[in-house]
């Protein structure tokens, strides 16, 4: 983990670190949570500050315990262990209500007998608010999804995003710190689903509270997020802004898990002080920048982004290793080829359709190139 606010927890570490300024700053702290469900573990030991007015998402693959975390965070699961804050306040012996929290939960239930209006002025009228404040803040938070004129009408009149959003509204009118949202956009075709994506940064833009997203989506978490928390069965593998996530990959999950890679296993050979390193991968030397931690002779395991990947003609100039190329892929905006390089075996480049270049077609003698620092080097 890269993150220091993302470090495994020790009261003294954490009484070094969190200043009385940095703590209020936090809205939302885990401090070694975790959860097992009869045997199974949903969720390891997760210590995870989240900063006040951020758009936080938790991005993993289905069933790595994103949903329950947001369950513990909003108070509708209890943590086998650790301990949570919420605006600096322990918060594990208080019920959901009693939370500054409010939730849109993966499978959104509205009420189906209510109208629009009924659904989101449901739970101000539980806490017995006056008439007159629920009829307000019920027209602010319509107007806040953009749903003004749909107040009267019946939830099966809705179509998938009308309902994403009234399920939005009845979470915001409450006004909540921190808003827990699970896949607020999963079920939403892709069209409509970029337009809620925009519709959601704009809220959080207007209302400037603490956003928890949850996400399998990798995409949509890197446009929308200040920062994310990539999972993997029930742990927390790295937390960082979107570009430091993609770009330093912090184990060989996330480097699988975030946009597609050629993967390699090998044996330092050079490790310079300055300048590019080399990898022994099956006998053939791979250039690449080498951290000083791995020395020569370490396993290391390297990942290099298909986009990273330059392929240019045999007899073009400059460096690169060279191969035949086996397979040239028009995809619109991007180019895609494979390129056969002898025992170290196959490469993938991925780049940017300039609509200058003529195909170099399969069979070519190609040269593949890319520079020292594109390829990450990771402990096996
Ligand atoms: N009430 C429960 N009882 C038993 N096991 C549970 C319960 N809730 C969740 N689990 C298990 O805990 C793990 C994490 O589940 P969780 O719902 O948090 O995953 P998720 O990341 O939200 O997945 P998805 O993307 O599919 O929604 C899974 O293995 C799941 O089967
Ligand atoms: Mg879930």
């Amino acid at each position: 983990m890269t993150d220091a606010l993302a470090m495994p927890f020790t009261a003294a570490a954490a009484a070094e670190k969190t200043s009385a300024h940095a703590a209020r700053d936090i809205a939302v702290s885990l401090r070694g949570i975790g959860k097992t469900f009869q045997g199974t573990t949903a969720l390891e030991a997760a210590t995870l500050d989240i900063r006040k007015g951020e758009f936080f998402s938790l991005l993993g693959p289905s069933g790595c315990g994103k949903t329950t975390l947001l369950r513990i965070i909003g108070g509708f699961e209890h943590p086998t262990r650790g301990e949570l804050l919420i605006g600096g306040k322990p918060m594990l012996d208080r019920r959901p209500f009693e939370r500054r929290t409010n939730m849109v939960f993966q499978h959104g239930a509205l009420f189906p007998h209510l109208t629009v209006a009924q659904n989101i002025a449901f739970g101000l009228e539980m806490s017995r608010q006056p008439r007159a404040t629920i009829d307000r803040r019920v027209a602010e938070a319509l107007d806040m999804v953009r749903l003004a004129d749909f107040g009267g009408r019946g939830i099966d009149q809705l179509s998938g995003g009308q309902r994403q959003r009234v399920a939005l509204a009845r979470a915001l009118v409450n006004d909540p710190e921190v808003l827990l949202l699970d896949e607020p956009l999963g079920a939403l075709d892709l069209k409509l689903r970029l337009q809620m994506q925009d519709e959601l940064k704009r809220l959080h833009r207007e209302i400037g509270g603490t956003f928890v997203f949850v996400t399998h989506d990798q995409g949509e978490a890197i446009s929308m997020s200040d920062r994310i928390a990539v999972m993997s069965r029930g742990r927390i593998e790295q937390v960082g802004a979107p570009r430091d996530i993609y770009e330093q990959p912090a184990s060989r999950f996330v480097a699988e898990f975030m946009g597609h890679s050629n993967f390699y296993e090998g044996t330092v050979s050079l490790n310079p002080p300055e300048g590019a390193g080399e990898v022994m991968i099956r006998g053939t030397p791979f250039p690449c920048r080498v951290p000083p931690a791995f020395a020569v002779g370490s396993p290391v395991f390297i990942a290099l982004r298909f986009e990273r990947v330059e392929v240019v003609a045999a007899e073009a100039s400059g460096g690169g290793m060279e191969g035949t190329l086996v397979e040239e892929t028009y995809l619109g905006p991007t180019i895609q080829r494979t390129v056969d390089l002898g025992a170290m075996g196959r490469i993938i480049s991925d780049t940017a359709n300039n609509g200058r270049e003529a195909p170099l077609g399969a069979g070519a003698r190609v040269r593949v190139r890319w520079t020292p620092d594109s390829p990450t080097l990771l402990a096996p």
